[in-house]
């Protein structure tokens, strides 16, 4: 059996870098890469929970789609064998998986596709990851709102990420952890690297699906949970000026999981902390996550 990589000598992330299993530092991008260029190249993040990749097949899915969209060809299968071999030589047991996969390199720099297409170049890497928010994951967090800068088709997870990085460090300098990002038309689409959800009359709200956002996986799962703990959940636009018709706000995302949103814009939501249906939702979901690491085969981690 392999042993794993990394060790105290040997630090974290690891890599593989087109089937090529190195330190993440090690790894060296052509400086003609379309990603690198403009932006050319999608991506997903997993959770590892107990050293298994969490809801693997809908983020393997969810790349394939952005790649026929981008029309970028490559194996989708081969990348999933690279990823499950790159976190078992981690050793990694809870972390992220981080995939990026790129059109390549093309010989000069030109806006349309290079003819033939170039390789794709694929990345894949494993870091350790540690829950942020399981103090606040009980009380909710302050965000800030922030216009929604970023192009028309935010359905695509593209590594095209400048207006959610914007909005992001505007959080960071207000001292919260997300930024609603708010449309021209006073709408609040999702967060800067979360989907967003509210509560009115107990029913759970959240925006439908469209080319102005991002068809989140934690969405999906945390709408068949709701289901589970039969919690009505109505696709609906939720509007900055309507506020304060909500009980409860919350975002949802991978790495974020279910977290409960005490104010926005420093303005309280509900009763200011966070609400009753978002903590029920909170322990399904860690109940879903104990029952996939239970199931977790103890001997392929190894
Ligand atoms: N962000 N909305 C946006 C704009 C996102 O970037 C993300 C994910 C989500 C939540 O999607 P999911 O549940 O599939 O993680 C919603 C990832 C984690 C990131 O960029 O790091």
């Amino acid at each position: 059996m392999t042993q794993p990589l990394e060790s105290a000598d040997n630090p974290l992330p690891l890599a593989n870098w087109n089937g090529v299993i190195q330190p993440l530092a090690e790894v060296r991008v052509p400086a003609l890469d379309r990603a690198f260029l403009f932006g050319d190249a999608v991506y997903e993040v997993l959770r590892i929970y107990r050293g298994l990749p969490f809801q693997k097949v809908a983020h393997l899915q969810r790349l394939q789609r952005n790649l026929d969209k981008l029309d970028i060809s490559t194996d989708v299968q081969r990348i999933t064998a690279r990823m499950d071999e790159t976190i078992r030589r981690s050793g990694v047991m809870s972390g992220i998986a981080y995939i990026q996969v790129t059109r390549g390199a093309a010989s000069v720099r030109t806006h349309r596709f290079p003819d033939p297409a170039p390789v794709p170049n694929e990345l894949i890497y494993i870091a350790e990851f540690t829950d942020p928010y399981r103090e606040t994951r009980r009380t909710g967090v302050p965000v800030i709102t922030h216009p929604d800068w970023r192009w028309k088709r935010c359905d695509i997870k593209s590594v095209n990420l400048l207006a959610n990085c914007l909005a992001a460090q505007a959080a960071h300098e207000a001292d919260c952890p997300e930024a609603l990002l708010v449309d021209d038309q006073n709408r609040l689409i999702e967060g800067s690297r979360t989907s967003l959800f509210g509560v009115r009359a107990g029913t759970i709200l959240t925006a439908p699906l469209g080319e102005n956002i991002l068809p989140g996986i934690t969405r999906q799962l945390m709408m068949e949970l709701a289901d589970r703990c039969e919690i009505p959940v109505c696709e609906e636009t939720l509007y900055l000026n309507r506020l304060h018709e909500v009980d409860e706000l919350f975002l949802t995302g991978t790495t974020t999981e279910i977290l409960p949103i005490r104010s926005v814009d420093e303005q309280a939501v509900g009763t200011g902390h966070a609400g009753p249906i978002s903590q029920r939702l909170i322990d399904a979901y860690q109940e879903f996550v104990l029952q996939f690491a239970a199931n977790a085969p103890e001997n392929d981690l190894l």
